[in-house]
Protein backbone atom coordinates (compact mmCIF):
# COMPACT_ATOMS: atom_id res chain seq x y z
CA UNK A 1 0.00 0.00 0.00
CA UNK A 2 0.99 3.78 -0.30
CA UNK A 3 1.80 4.60 3.33
CA UNK A 4 4.75 1.49 3.39
CA UNK A 5 5.85 2.57 0.24
CA UNK A 6 6.24 6.30 1.95
CA UNK A 7 7.50 5.27 4.64
CA UNK A 8 10.07 2.71 3.43
CA UNK A 9 8.69 -0.21 4.02
CA UNK A 10 9.27 -2.23 1.71
CA UNK A 11 12.57 -1.42 0.72
CA UNK A 12 13.40 -2.44 4.47
CA UNK A 13 11.58 -5.59 3.72
CA UNK A 14 13.85 -6.07 0.56
CA UNK A 15 17.13 -5.14 2.47
CA UNK A 16 16.24 -7.54 5.57
CA UNK A 17 15.22 -10.39 3.32
CA UNK A 18 18.70 -10.65 1.95
CA UNK A 19 20.45 -9.62 5.04
CA UNK A 20 19.15 -12.04 7.08
CA UNK A 21 18.38 -15.23 4.35
CA UNK A 22 14.93 -15.43 4.93
CA UNK A 23 11.99 -16.85 2.57
CA UNK A 24 10.06 -14.02 3.59
CA UNK A 25 9.62 -11.05 5.85
CA UNK A 26 7.02 -9.07 7.21
CA UNK A 27 7.72 -5.33 8.64
CA UNK A 28 5.08 -4.03 10.26
CA UNK A 29 4.94 -0.14 11.42
CA UNK A 30 6.24 1.39 15.02
CA UNK A 31 8.59 -0.25 17.68
CA UNK A 32 6.77 -2.54 20.18
CA UNK A 33 9.31 -1.32 22.90
CA UNK A 34 7.65 2.05 22.95
CA UNK A 35 4.24 1.18 21.97
CA UNK A 36 2.53 -1.61 22.66
CA UNK A 37 0.09 -1.24 20.26
CA UNK A 38 2.40 -2.30 17.64
CA UNK A 39 2.42 -5.98 19.11
CA UNK A 40 -1.16 -6.07 18.00
CA UNK A 41 0.49 -5.52 14.70
CA UNK A 42 2.64 -8.33 14.86
CA UNK A 43 -0.73 -10.31 15.49
CA UNK A 44 -2.65 -9.06 12.76
CA UNK A 45 0.29 -9.62 10.09
CA UNK A 46 0.95 -12.76 11.65
CA UNK A 47 -2.47 -14.17 11.24
CA UNK A 48 -3.30 -12.71 7.73
CA UNK A 49 0.52 -14.69 7.10
CA UNK A 50 -1.47 -17.92 8.52
CA UNK A 51 -3.85 -17.36 6.48
CA UNK A 52 -2.21 -17.39 3.66
CA UNK A 53 -0.51 -20.28 3.68
CA UNK A 54 -3.28 -22.54 5.75
CA UNK A 55 -4.70 -25.29 3.18
CA UNK A 56 -6.22 -28.25 4.18
CA UNK A 57 -5.83 -30.15 7.79
CA UNK A 58 -2.77 -28.39 9.97
CA UNK A 59 -1.10 -28.83 12.95
CA UNK A 60 0.28 -26.15 14.62
CA UNK A 61 2.59 -26.24 17.15
CA UNK A 62 3.08 -22.88 19.25
CA UNK A 63 5.69 -21.26 21.81
CA UNK A 64 4.91 -19.53 24.61
CA UNK A 65 5.65 -14.92 25.36
CA UNK A 66 3.87 -12.37 25.23
CA UNK A 67 4.19 -11.69 21.58
CA UNK A 68 2.47 -15.06 20.45
CA UNK A 69 -0.34 -14.31 23.35
CA UNK A 70 -1.03 -10.97 21.45
CA UNK A 71 -1.21 -13.26 17.98
CA UNK A 72 -3.65 -15.57 19.69
CA UNK A 73 -5.65 -12.35 20.61
CA UNK A 74 -6.14 -11.71 16.71
CA UNK A 75 -6.73 -14.87 15.20
CA UNK A 76 -10.62 -15.29 14.04
CA UNK A 77 -12.56 -18.16 13.10
CA UNK A 78 -12.35 -17.37 9.09
CA UNK A 79 -8.57 -18.30 9.65
CA UNK A 80 -8.84 -21.83 7.67
CA UNK A 81 -12.23 -23.67 6.80
CA UNK A 82 -10.10 -26.99 7.09
CA UNK A 83 -9.52 -28.60 10.81
CA UNK A 84 -6.80 -27.30 12.66
CA UNK A 85 -5.37 -28.22 15.77
CA UNK A 86 -2.77 -26.42 17.87
CA UNK A 87 -0.21 -27.99 20.53
CA UNK A 88 2.58 -26.52 22.34
CA UNK A 89 6.01 -26.85 20.77
CA UNK A 90 7.63 -27.84 24.27
CA UNK A 91 7.16 -29.17 27.78
CA UNK A 92 7.28 -26.00 30.64
CA UNK A 93 10.10 -23.52 30.05
CA UNK A 94 9.18 -21.27 33.21
CA UNK A 95 6.92 -18.80 31.75
CA UNK A 96 3.92 -17.47 33.64
CA UNK A 97 0.34 -18.70 32.97
CA UNK A 98 -1.01 -16.46 30.34
CA UNK A 99 1.96 -16.50 28.50
CA UNK A 100 2.66 -20.26 28.79
CA UNK A 101 2.22 -22.03 25.11
CA UNK A 102 -0.85 -24.12 26.88
CA UNK A 103 -2.32 -21.17 27.58
CA UNK A 104 -1.94 -19.75 24.65
CA UNK A 105 -3.02 -22.74 22.28
CA UNK A 106 -6.13 -22.99 24.13
CA UNK A 107 -6.52 -19.47 23.42
CA UNK A 108 -5.79 -19.85 19.55
CA UNK A 109 -8.31 -22.56 19.35
CA UNK A 110 -11.36 -20.83 20.81
CA UNK A 111 -10.76 -17.64 18.52
CA UNK A 112 -10.34 -19.84 15.43
CA UNK A 113 -13.13 -22.85 16.67
CA UNK A 114 -10.91 -25.27 16.30
CA UNK A 115 -8.72 -27.83 18.61
CA UNK A 116 -6.12 -27.31 20.97
CA UNK A 117 -3.85 -29.85 23.21
CA UNK A 118 -2.13 -29.21 26.02
CA UNK A 119 1.10 -30.69 27.63
CA UNK A 120 1.69 -30.18 30.96
CA UNK A 121 5.80 -31.12 31.80
CA UNK A 122 7.12 -29.89 34.83
CA UNK A 123 10.15 -28.00 35.21
CA UNK A 124 12.36 -29.22 37.62
CA UNK A 125 12.13 -32.91 38.28
CA UNK A 126 14.10 -35.55 38.71
CA UNK A 127 15.82 -37.66 35.51
CA UNK A 128 13.45 -40.85 36.91
CA UNK A 129 10.06 -38.56 36.81
CA UNK A 130 11.33 -37.33 33.72
CA UNK A 131 11.83 -40.67 32.37
CA UNK A 132 8.15 -41.94 33.40
CA UNK A 133 6.69 -39.03 32.07
CA UNK A 134 7.59 -39.73 28.63
CA UNK A 135 6.05 -43.39 28.92
CA UNK A 136 2.48 -41.68 29.83
CA UNK A 137 -0.41 -42.66 26.73
CA UNK A 138 -1.53 -38.97 26.98
CA UNK A 139 2.14 -37.64 26.82
CA UNK A 140 2.97 -39.49 24.07
CA UNK A 141 -0.25 -39.17 21.99
CA UNK A 142 0.65 -35.00 22.21
CA UNK A 143 4.46 -35.50 21.50
CA UNK A 144 3.29 -37.79 18.34
CA UNK A 145 1.00 -34.66 17.27
CA UNK A 146 3.81 -32.57 17.68
CA UNK A 147 6.18 -33.87 15.80
CA UNK A 148 3.66 -34.17 12.76
CA UNK A 149 2.94 -30.68 12.93
CA UNK A 150 3.48 -29.02 9.74
CA UNK A 151 3.36 -25.45 10.77
CA UNK A 152 5.00 -23.90 13.74
CA UNK A 153 4.67 -20.11 15.35
CA UNK A 154 7.54 -19.30 17.82
CA UNK A 155 9.04 -15.81 19.67
CA UNK A 156 12.31 -14.90 19.89
CA UNK A 157 14.19 -13.00 22.91
CA UNK A 158 16.82 -11.93 24.37
CA UNK A 159 19.11 -14.14 26.06
CA UNK A 160 19.46 -12.43 29.06
CA UNK A 161 15.77 -11.18 29.32
CA UNK A 162 14.59 -14.86 28.92
CA UNK A 163 17.37 -16.15 31.56
CA UNK A 164 15.97 -13.63 33.73
CA UNK A 165 12.75 -13.96 32.96
CA UNK A 166 12.06 -18.13 33.50
CA UNK A 167 13.62 -19.73 36.81
CA UNK A 168 16.68 -20.41 35.68
CA UNK A 169 18.97 -21.75 37.59
CA UNK A 170 22.08 -20.39 38.98
CA UNK A 171 24.52 -22.41 37.04
CA UNK A 172 22.81 -22.49 33.72
CA UNK A 173 22.53 -18.39 33.89
CA UNK A 174 26.30 -18.18 34.11
CA UNK A 175 26.52 -20.98 31.16
CA UNK A 176 24.50 -18.49 29.48
CA UNK A 177 26.37 -15.31 30.43
CA UNK A 178 29.92 -17.31 29.69
CA UNK A 179 28.41 -18.03 26.13
CA UNK A 180 27.65 -14.55 25.77
CA UNK A 181 24.31 -15.45 24.57
CA UNK A 182 22.26 -12.97 22.71
CA UNK A 183 19.07 -14.73 21.47
CA UNK A 184 16.99 -17.29 22.75
CA UNK A 185 14.26 -19.63 21.22
CA UNK A 186 12.29 -22.29 22.06
CA UNK A 187 14.61 -22.85 25.30
CA UNK A 188 17.76 -22.28 22.85
CA UNK A 189 20.12 -19.86 24.01
CA UNK A 190 22.47 -18.16 21.00
CA UNK A 191 25.74 -16.52 20.96
CA UNK A 192 26.04 -13.54 17.93
CA UNK A 193 27.43 -16.36 15.48
CA UNK A 194 24.24 -18.37 16.11
CA UNK A 195 25.95 -20.91 17.81
CA UNK A 196 23.64 -22.80 20.68
CA UNK A 197 25.24 -22.05 23.84
CA UNK A 198 23.12 -23.49 26.26
CA UNK A 199 19.51 -25.58 25.54
CA UNK A 200 16.94 -25.76 28.02
CA UNK A 201 15.90 -29.43 28.16
CA UNK A 202 12.71 -30.21 27.67
CA UNK A 203 10.51 -32.62 25.67
CA UNK A 204 8.55 -31.64 22.02
CA UNK A 205 9.68 -29.82 19.19
CA UNK A 206 13.73 -30.04 19.23
CA UNK A 207 15.50 -27.22 16.80
CA UNK A 208 16.80 -30.17 14.19
CA UNK A 209 12.85 -30.60 13.86
CA UNK A 210 12.22 -27.36 12.72
CA UNK A 211 14.32 -28.11 8.84
CA UNK A 212 11.75 -30.85 7.96
CA UNK A 213 8.56 -28.51 8.91
CA UNK A 214 7.00 -26.80 6.15
CA UNK A 215 5.79 -23.52 7.33
CA UNK A 216 7.94 -21.95 9.80
CA UNK A 217 6.43 -18.32 11.01
CA UNK A 218 9.03 -16.25 13.66
CA UNK A 219 7.17 -13.42 15.29
CA UNK A 220 9.52 -11.23 17.47
CA UNK A 221 9.64 -7.15 17.24
CA UNK A 222 11.17 -4.10 18.96
CA UNK A 223 14.41 -2.63 18.83
CA UNK A 224 16.12 -4.48 21.97
CA UNK A 225 15.71 -7.81 19.96
CA UNK A 226 17.83 -7.00 16.77
CA UNK A 227 20.75 -8.79 17.92
CA UNK A 228 18.57 -11.73 19.40
CA UNK A 229 16.79 -12.05 15.81
CA UNK A 230 19.94 -11.89 14.39
CA UNK A 231 21.47 -14.34 16.20
CA UNK A 232 18.93 -16.40 15.44
CA UNK A 233 18.49 -16.55 12.11
CA UNK A 234 22.11 -17.53 11.60
CA UNK A 235 21.02 -21.11 12.47
CA UNK A 236 16.79 -20.91 11.42
CA UNK A 237 15.83 -23.29 8.82
CA UNK A 238 15.68 -20.68 5.28
CA UNK A 239 11.96 -21.24 4.91
CA UNK A 240 11.65 -19.29 7.80
CA UNK A 241 8.79 -16.25 7.43
CA UNK A 242 9.62 -13.64 9.67
CA UNK A 243 7.13 -11.25 11.23
CA UNK A 244 8.60 -8.16 12.75
CA UNK A 245 8.20 -4.33 13.08
CA UNK A 246 10.08 -1.02 12.27
CA UNK A 247 12.11 -1.02 15.17
CA UNK A 248 13.88 -4.50 15.44
CA UNK A 249 14.03 -3.48 11.22
CA UNK A 250 16.11 -0.25 11.23
CA UNK A 251 18.33 -1.95 14.32
CA UNK A 252 19.10 -4.68 12.43
CA UNK A 253 19.85 -2.41 9.03
CA UNK A 254 22.09 -0.43 11.46
CA UNK A 255 24.12 -3.69 11.62
O1 LIG B 1 9.37 -18.71 26.42
C1 LIG B 1 8.78 -18.80 25.17
C2 LIG B 1 9.29 -17.78 24.20
O2 LIG B 1 8.70 -18.00 22.93
C3 LIG B 1 10.80 -17.75 24.05
O3 LIG B 1 11.32 -18.80 23.27
C4 LIG B 1 11.03 -16.38 23.49
O4 LIG B 1 12.35 -15.94 23.69
C5 LIG B 1 10.04 -15.57 24.29
O5 LIG B 1 8.98 -16.46 24.62
C6 LIG B 1 9.54 -14.33 23.62
O6 LIG B 1 8.71 -13.67 24.53
P1 LIG B 1 8.06 -12.24 24.24
O7 LIG B 1 7.23 -12.39 23.03
O8 LIG B 1 7.27 -11.95 25.47
O9 LIG B 1 9.20 -11.30 24.04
Amino acid sequence: CMMREISGINEMEHRLKSLLNLHEIVIVPGNSDESPWVKEELGRATASSMKRRLKGNTTIAVTGGSTMASVAEMLTPDLTSSETLFVPARGGIGEDVKNQANTICSKMAEHTKSRHRVLYVPDQVSKEVYKSFLKEPMIKEVLTMIKSANMVLHGIGDAITMAERRKTSEADYQKIIDGQAVGESFGYYFNEEGEVVHKVPTIGLQLEDLSHIEHVIAVAGGSSKAKAIRSYMKSAPSSTVLITDEGAAKALLKG
